[in-house]
Formats: structure tokens, C-alpha cells, sequence
């Protein structure tokens, strides 16, 4: 039997690998990737290495084996039909009879066209019949703090949200609670809603980043169309600008404000405050 985690290559893959090592021996971890190389690191402290690729159902035939408890950690090829990609792997896992599939979801409220490929993952989960567990991970701190220069030049956050809040979390925190449910027992079938323990807005986020830098910088609210505009003008392609405008809209309805207490709950600890990855990210 294996923990298996699926995009173990990326942001939140290798926290989620980096806890496990913590907590179980290196070989009862598997790690799926599509580019071996960039596992060297984690094959050379003993992780058993999968390359696989969620557009090639080939590639999954017999990397499950039973018993298995699987991590699917969702794609970010919005162009390639995520849901029939995510579905690759939910049928390998039932057709190896695996323990629990857990996969990385977005919140229940959430109305944004970017939950769509999550609700047909989640569909086509619950349809299968394999133990599953439903991880809706609400945002996180680093969409903002991992692109602090052109805020730090201009002396404004810019986004299309109001006055609404966001209870985001830190990757590490999302990572944490992956791992409860992986090496623990009892979270078959169960859904978690999962998010900072603090809801801000961005006018307190700029007031933070104030703070921590000293300089004035203030809160800038758009329309989701200027802001669509300023994304595609900034090279980001023209559906995905309107798709994280969208995020911000519902950012505005209140849909990315969690407060189940699911996070920290499974955590075990309070989530890492806002201030705290600000304060990191200022550093590097
Ligand atoms: N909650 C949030 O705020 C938030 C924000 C952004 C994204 N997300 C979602 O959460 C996921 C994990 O976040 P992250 O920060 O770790 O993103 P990330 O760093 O972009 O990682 C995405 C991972 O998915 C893998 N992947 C993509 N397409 C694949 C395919 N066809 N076959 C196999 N693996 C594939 C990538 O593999 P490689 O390592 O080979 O590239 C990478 O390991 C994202 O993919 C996205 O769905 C959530």
C-alpha cells in the first residue's frame, strides 16, 4: 500500500510530499510526475517516482495498486478539458480498487467560472463509486503574495472584489490538511470546506503590505472588465483574464470566505497568517 500523490512536481505537490516525509518512511510515498527529472531530489531520498501524464489514460495502467490511498491534486491545463483529465485518474483508481482518492477542489459556494472543471471532477468522483474525499481548498495567499512587484512599483493592489473578503490560507496550511486525510482514518465520503482562519479585504491587505514595507499603498478597485482588460493587456490570454475577473466577483458575493473551521481543524493548528506570508514573500 502507497500514498500516492499526483502533481507532486508543483506548488502544493511537493509541501504535501515534503509533510508526508514527516510523518510516513519515503517508501510509502508515490510520487506522480510528468517529468522525472524534476523528481530527482524526492527519488533520491527514496520517494518511488511515477511518471504519468493525465492526458495519457495509458500511462495510469497499473501505477495503483489496492489499498492505495491516492492524492489527485487538480491540473492547470484550462485548455485541455480538465474534468476528462481528472477522469483518467479517477478510473485508474477504481479499476486498481484503491482506499480513498482525495482530490483538490475549490469551495462549494464558489460560482466562478474556474469551480466549473472542479464540480465535474467532483461529479464524476462521487459517480464512481471509489472512496473519496473531497478537499474544497479556498485560495491562497500566494495569488497575491507570489506577485508583489508590480504592486510594490505601482504603490496599489488592483482588484474587481468590492469590498468583499477572502479567507485565504497558505499552500503549506491546504498541504497539512491533505496529509491528515492521506495518513489518517475515517475521512472516507467526507467533504471538507477548507480556508484561512481570517477573512480580509483588500483594502486591509494593502494596508498590510503598508505596514510591512513602510510605503504608502493603497487598495485600487476595478470593474471585472477593466480588470479583464489589464490582465490581457499584461499578456495574460483573454478567457483566462475574464476567468480570475470572475474569481474576484465572487470574491465580492462573500462565495471565498470559509469559515467550517475545516482547515485548522485538520491542520491541527491555526492557519499561517496573512501578515506572516506577506512578510515572506517580502523577504525573498
Ligand atoms: N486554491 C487556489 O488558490 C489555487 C490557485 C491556483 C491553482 N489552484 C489549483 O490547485 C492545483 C495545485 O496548485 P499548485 O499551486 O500546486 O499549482 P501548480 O504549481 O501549477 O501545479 C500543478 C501541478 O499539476 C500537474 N499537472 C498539470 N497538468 C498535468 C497533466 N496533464 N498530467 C499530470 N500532471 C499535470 C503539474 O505537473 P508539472 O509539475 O509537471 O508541471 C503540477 O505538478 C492547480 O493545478 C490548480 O488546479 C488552486
Amino acid at each position: 500500500m502507497s500514498i500516492v500523490v499526483t502533481g507532486a512536481t508543483g506548488h502544493l505537490g511537493r509541501h504535501v510530499v515534503e509533510q508526508l516525509l514527516d510523518r510516513v518512511p519515503a517508501e510509502q510515498v508515490t510520487a506522480v510526475v510528468r517529468d522525472a527529472g524534476k523528481a530527482a531530489d524526492l527519488a533520491g531520498r527514496g520517494v518511488r517516482i511515477a511518471v504519468a501524464d493525465y492526458s495519457a489514460p495509458e500511462t495510469f495502467d497499473g501505477l495503483f495498486a489496492a489499498g492505495d490511498k491516492v492524492l489527485l491534486i487538480s491540473g492547470n491545463e484550462f485548455d485541455k478539458g480538465r474534468v476528462g483529465q481528472h477522469r483518467v485518474v479517477i478510473d485508474a483508481a477504481r479499476a486498481a480498487g484503491v482506499a480513498l482518492l482525495a482530490y483538490t477542489s475549490a469551495p462549494g459556494p464558489l460560482s466562478a467560472a474556474l469551480a466549473d472543471d472542479h464540480r465535474g471532477t467532483e461529479q464524476a468522483l462521487l459517480g464512481s463509486g471509489v472512496p473519496y474525499t473531497l478537499l474544497r481548498n479556498g485560495w491562497y495567499h500566494e495569488n497575491y503574495t507570489e506577485n508583489l512587484a508590480p504592486v510594490l512599483e505601482h504603490g496599489a493592489v488592483l482588484a474587481a472584489a468590492g469590498e468583499g473578503r477572502v479567507s485565504s490560507a497558505s499552500r503549506a496550511d491546504y498541504a497539512a490538511a491533505a496529509v491528515t486525510v492521506l495518513t489518517g482514518e475515517g475521512h472516507e465520503n467526507r467533504t471538507y470546506e477548507l480556508g484561512g482562519d481570517v477573512a480580509w479585504s483588500f483594502a486591509e491587505y494593502a494596508a498590510e503590505l503598508s505596514r510591512q514595507t513602510g510605503r504608502e499603498i493603497v487598495y485600487n478597485p476595478v470593474t471585472p472588465e477593466a480588470l479583464t482588460g489589464m490582465l490581457s493587456g499584461a499578456g495574460v490570454p483573454e478567457p483566462m483574464a475574464a476567468m480570475f475577473a470572475g474569481v474576484d466577483v465572487s470574491i465580492e458575493k462573500g462565495e471565498l470566505v470559509v469559515d467550517s473551521g475545516d482547515l485548522s481543524r485538520l491542520a491541527g493548528r491555526p492557519t499561517t497568517p496573512l501578515a506572516e506570508a506577506v512578510a515572506a514573500a517580502l523577504k525573498d
